[in-house]
């Protein structure tokens, strides 16, 4: 058993079904995953009705999984921290279902996390500190947007993309090529064999902080149906124009606001590519990233952002319900103070 306080968190937004043991000081005690993309793969996508079933199935013996790793029981957990959203709603009331009725049994306080806001504290796992003003790229399947934040929780959206995320892009070329499910993964591999011949189009590239992927799906797409480039070349040519869109962005950001570091989060940010290129960026800014192994989904960022929450915000109502769309709560007003 840790010798500090933990929470005990849940995470059923999509396609994976999680349970983490998370302490005070973000410190991962335990993180369990159960994936269902081989289960999903067959259809190139996520099908909500079936993970929806899947996590019934999954979900106590993954918190039982999680709570035996950490060595720790129902009532030694400070707080039960679960996504609300966003995310696929079949899939979020399984977690959601089941965090309140453990949180009763226990007696302990239930706290609802927003999926994105766990994506931003995944960089602050195992205790990494982050130096503010700092911008934030999430980048994952369902969300594309830069954020600019004076503290820890304090966000002002800089831009967002108008149509496609860059996962899904990358999900919708994978799933054109035949490869399964999830793209990125695959293609990044397959990109670091070919080289960049196809001169897509780098959309959006000069237009402030948007972003819009589908143009360069379509750009792919066309390029797959003359079938006449090799196909770890159309993987490299796609990767690179989504990482010169994303650094560029990066590069407009610090010029503009000279934040303190740049933090990139969500599943995109587990591309070896993208750690590369980023890479570049860290004689100027500090570059924050999360452990490989959390930049996908999983529950121990739930844990760390429900910590916070739960000592700036207070625990949820009895009746907190799920929310598909959640939005960030984004401060309005200029990005720079
Ligand atoms: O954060 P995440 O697990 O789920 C959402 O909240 O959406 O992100 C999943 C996305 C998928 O679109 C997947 O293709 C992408 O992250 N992804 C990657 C890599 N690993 C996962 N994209 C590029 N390179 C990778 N290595
Ligand atoms: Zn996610």
């Amino acid at each position: 058993m840790s010798p500090e306080r933990v929470v005990l968190a849940i995470e059923t937004s999509c396609d994976d079904t999680a349970a983490a043991v998370v302490s005070e000081s973000f410190d991962v005690v335990s993180s369990v995953i159960h994936s269902q993309a081989a289960l999903h793969s067959q259809w190139g996508g996520v099908v909500p009705e079936v993970a929806s079933r899947e996590h019934v199935t999954k979900i106590i013996a993954t918190v039982r999984a999680a709570l035996a790793e950490a060595d720790v029981t129902g009532e030694q957990v400070e707080a039960v921290a679960v996504t609300v959203g966003p995310g696929l709603p079949g899939s979020l009331a399984v977690g959601l279902t089941t965090a309140k009725a453990l949180a009763l049994a226990w007696d302990k306080p239930l706290v609802g996390v927003n999926h994105l806001e766990g994506h931003l504290f995944s960089a602050e796992l195992r205790g990494e500190q982050i130096d503010y003003p700092a911008v934030y790229l999430l980048v994952s399947g369902g969300h594309c947007l830069l954020a600019h934040a004076t503290a820890r929780g304090e966000y002002r959206l800089l831009g967002q993309t108008r149509d496609d995320s860059v996962g899904e892009a990358y999900d919708k070329v994978a799933r054109e090529l035949g490869l399964g499910y999830p793209g990125g993964p695959v293609i990044d591999r397959m990109a670091r064999s070919g080289t960049d011949t196809c001169a897509f189009p780098r959309p959006m590239i000069d237009a402030g902080y948007d972003f819009s992927f589908s143009g360069l799906k379509t750009a792919v797409r066309r390029q797959i149906e003359r079938d006449e480039t090799e196909v770890n070349d159309l993987a490299a040519s796609f990767a690179a124009a989504c990482m010169d869109v994303m650094i560029a962005k990066l590069e407009r950001a610090i010029a503009e606001l000279a934040p303190a570091s740049v933090v990139v989060v969500g599943g995109v940010a587990a591309s070896p590519i993208l750690r590369e290129r980023l890479a570049g960026l860290s004689d100027r800014v500090q570059v924050r990233l999360p452990p490989l192994e959390f930049a996908t989904d999983n529950a121990a960022m739930i844990g760390a952002a429900g910590w916070w929450q739960l000592e700036r915000r207070g625990a949820s109502r009895d009746d907190v319900g799920i929310d598909s769309r959640l939005a960030l709560p984004f401060a309005t007003g200029a990005a720079v103070s």
